[in-house]
């Protein structure tokens, strides 16, 4: 589980007061969860993303991960975590053009210093997301969804935890936009994986367990499936 405590982000401005981006946000983000943080652009989606994903931190309050206060950690420490439990999706796929699918996943599974059979896991993972078949293409020859298929297999090769996405589907079409969604459920359902994304399209909202809505840097509503709002006494 993950949980923030009144996290407030300030950023400096030159001449002026600084800004506030983030503004006392408190969430919870229950393991085996897909959870959105959802918002118009400039709201602080990707700010609170990167704060939850120790990328950066918090100006002011908390952040609880498995039991530990990430702010307290030295950069070694933060960089540690990533590297082990934690996996990153992109807005536009990052995939590295001049090496194949299969050399893209084993890359980056080679730095996170994945200790088993990296060759077994990578095709593990491509067949995962259906590229089995795909594996010796380059980049360029795949669709902007495969690709991103490809970004999502890179992002969980490691095993990790937590599975961070900005803007996963920004750049793709409503079809395969929902077939990504789709496979985000499937992979909390079936890998116990908890994924974390900031999408502001409202298209998409369905599929997620628990929506936080954030307007302003400040959070002004929360939507949770009936399993995730047990005990809370507040369901939508
Ligand atoms: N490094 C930064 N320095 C100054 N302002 C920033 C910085 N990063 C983000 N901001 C500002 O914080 C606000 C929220 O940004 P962001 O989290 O990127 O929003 P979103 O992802 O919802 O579009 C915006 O007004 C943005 O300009
Ligand atoms: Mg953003």
């Amino acid at each position: 589980m993950i949980e923030t405590k009144n996290i407030d982000r300030f950023f400096p401005v030159a001449g002026r007061e600084p800004f506030q981006a983030l503004k006392d946000i408190s969430i919870v983000i229950p393991d085996r969860s897909l959870t959105m943080l959802r918002g118009k652009s400039g709201s602080g989606k990707t700010t609170l993303l990167n704060i939850l994903g120790a990328l950066d931190a918090p100006s002011g309050g908390q952040v609880i991960f498995d039991g530990q206060d990430i702010t307290k950690l030295s950069d070694k420490q933060r960089e540690k975590l990533r590297r082990e439990k934690i996996g990153f999706i992109f807005q536009s796929v990052s995939l590295i053009p001049m090496m194949t699918v299969y050399e893209n996943v084993e890359f980056s599974l080679r730095l996170s210093d994945y200790k088993g059979d990296r060759k077994k896991r990578v095709e593990e993972c491509l067949h995962l997301v259906g590229l089995g078949k795909r594996m010796q293409h380059m980049p360029q020859e795949l669709s902007g969804g495969e690709q991103q298929r490809v970004a999502i297999a890179r992002a969980i090769a490691h095993r990790p935890q937590v599975i961070f996405a900005d803007e996963p589907t920004a750049e793709l079409d409503t079809a395969t936009s929902l077939s990504v969604m789709k496979m985000f459920q499937d992979l909390v359902q079936a890998q116990g994986i908890t994924i974390v994304m900031t999408t502001h399209d409202t298209g998409l909202m369905d599929a997620g367990d628990i929506v936080y809505q954030l307007e302003d840097g400040a959070l002004i509503d929360v939507e949770k499936r009936k399993a995730f709002a047990e005990n809370e006494g507040k369901e939508e």
